[in-house]
């Protein structure tokens, strides 16, 4: 029997990856206060997450979940959030229709701030001083000041979430999703791309369904559904006080509910079966994700999937695989047979980021190549094993960032300097997170196509 689990048990477990603050009881007066602070999200909103999940664990739907790899204060502006949502969009419309199932968005945003480091400490020259951890904990300049961990950073988080949110449900549901203008937005990135020929055919396919649309009566006016969309945001629930602070017993079902963010993902740093992090997100009953690398045994997993999603509900739990371009297909068969064999429920979908990244000329970055042969190594090798290639799960920005190597516009090392604003890992801008929704759909459908001709012989 598990035993009782509380919003504060994980306090009784080990823990990784725990910023070591000064002042202990500055810190239990913030928890104190964030935790009269409204909720940032509602756990109906979480639930309809959920059941949208349980869709793509089915089969019936693919997942996009994206966004920076940390958020940042000084990033924080309305043109950063609009140009994220603008690229994220159009991503979302090309996987549709490539997929010719619904797309379930959700950002890496609106509460992604605190980062896992793999060392405690970075020292320039003599100088040692604590890691950079995310906004939400200390700064990223190299000073005392900065790097010590303070509490108030979890309030300006709070509120720029909070600020965050507010503009991207305005985006969502007030008109600026419009089906119209993302495809026109659409268009425009194929005009401008030196690839425009090769994604100019499935560019004017879009173009022609939309027409087609229109001409039997389908418009924005009359279905809601084309103005409006379902965005939910998600972030690493890595910084527990925070997390439990946050915490809240929804009032309709009398279950706990993760309220700072509607979809949680467990990190593959802190994915320790008996420790803190497990310990607190198998008792709220929001959407989990958990990050599965290379050193995730098929028994370890299967454990995990028995902590977190004991009634295998589907929806509840999304595998986020991360493994590296050239180890996927060394690690993903045994997860998927083992999951399969015990029959549970989970969405699968493919981290191609965090397997893959380099460092070049001092700047660490990831060949867009490497990103690209991840992802169809993990079509390839769920097609293979009849499972669904549920979703995919990026680091990107709308901006016109150069951390990334490689797509349409050939990025090379020399040009990782020129616009390297990432707080942590290097993500795709705008153009190079198109592209890839470009080449997914081709193959998506190429896939399509494949099965057809198998079943009509
Ligand atoms: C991340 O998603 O930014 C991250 C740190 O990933 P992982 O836990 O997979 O290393
Ligand atoms: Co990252």
């Amino acid at each position: 029997m598990a035993q009782t689990w509380t919003p504060n048990s994980w306090r009784q477990k080990p823990i990784q990856q725990v910023p070591d603050y000064p002042d202990l009881a500055a810190l239990a007066a913030t928890e104190a206060k964030l935790a009269k602070y409204p909720p940032l999200v509602f756990a109906g909103e979480a639930r309809r997450l959920k059941s949208a999940l349980a869709n793509v664990a089915e089969g019936r739907g693919f997942l996009l979940q994206g966004g920076d790899c940390a958020e940042s204060f000084a990033e924080h502006g309305a043109d950063t959030i609009r140009d994220f949502f603008r690229a994220f969009l159009q991503m979302a419309v090309v996987l549709t229709f490539g997929a010719q199932q619904p797309v379930v968005k959700v950002g890496r945003i609106a509460g992604q701030f605190a980062k896992p480091r793999s060392s405690n400490i970075e020292k320039q020259g003599d100088v040692e001083l604590p890691s950079y951890r995310g906004d939400i904990i200390n700064g990223i300049e190299f000073t005392e000041e900065d790097r010590v961990p303070n509490p108030e950073r979890q309030i300006m988080a709070y509120r720029q979430s909070a600020a965050t949110l507010n503009l991207l449900r305005a985006f969502a549901m007030g008109g600026y999703a419009n089906l119209d203008n993302v495809h026109q937005w659409m268009l425009g990135f194929v005009k401008d791309s030196p690839q425009a020929e090769r994604y100019r055919k499935l560019a004017d396919r879009i173009s022609e369904t939309m027409d087609f649309m229109k001409a039997i009566g389908i418009t924005s006016e009359n279905h809601p559904s084309l103005r409006e969309t379902d965005f939910f945001t998600s972030h690493e629930a890595l910084l527990l006080g925070y997390e439990q602070a946050l915490t809240r017993v929804d009032s309709t079902s009398g279950d706990w509910y993760a309220t700072s963010g509607h979809m949680i993902w467990i990190g593959d740093r802190t994915r320790q079966p008996d420790h803190a992090h497990i310990e607190y997100c198998r008792g709220i009953k929001n959407p989990l994700g958990l990050k599965c690398g290379p050193s995730l045994t098929a028994d370890g997993l299967l454990e995990l999937i028995d902590l977190l999603n004991p009634a295998n509900e589907a929806g509840r739990l999304t595998l986020i695989c991360r493994f590296g371009h050239d180890k996927v297909a060394e690690h993903l068969p045994r997860l998927i047979r083992a999951v399969e064999r015990e029959g549970k429920k989970v969405v699968w979908s493919c981290d191609p980021m965090h397997g893959n990244t380099i460092t070049l000329n001092n700047y660490k970055t990831r060949p867009f190549e490497r990103i690209l042969s991840e992802v169809e190594s993990f079509f390839q090798i769920h097609r293979a094993e009849g499972s669904h290639p549920g979703g995919i799960h990026i680091e990107m920005t709308g901006n016109d960032v150069t951390e990334c190597t490689g797509g349409a516009r050939a990025l090379s090392g020399d040009d990782l300097a020129d616009r390297y604003h990432t707080h942590c890992d290097p993500r795709l801008n705008a153009d190079q997170a198109l592209e890839l929704a470009f080449l997914l759909a081709e193959r998506m459908k190429g896939g399509r196509d494949e099965k057809r001709l198998v079943v009509n012989g």
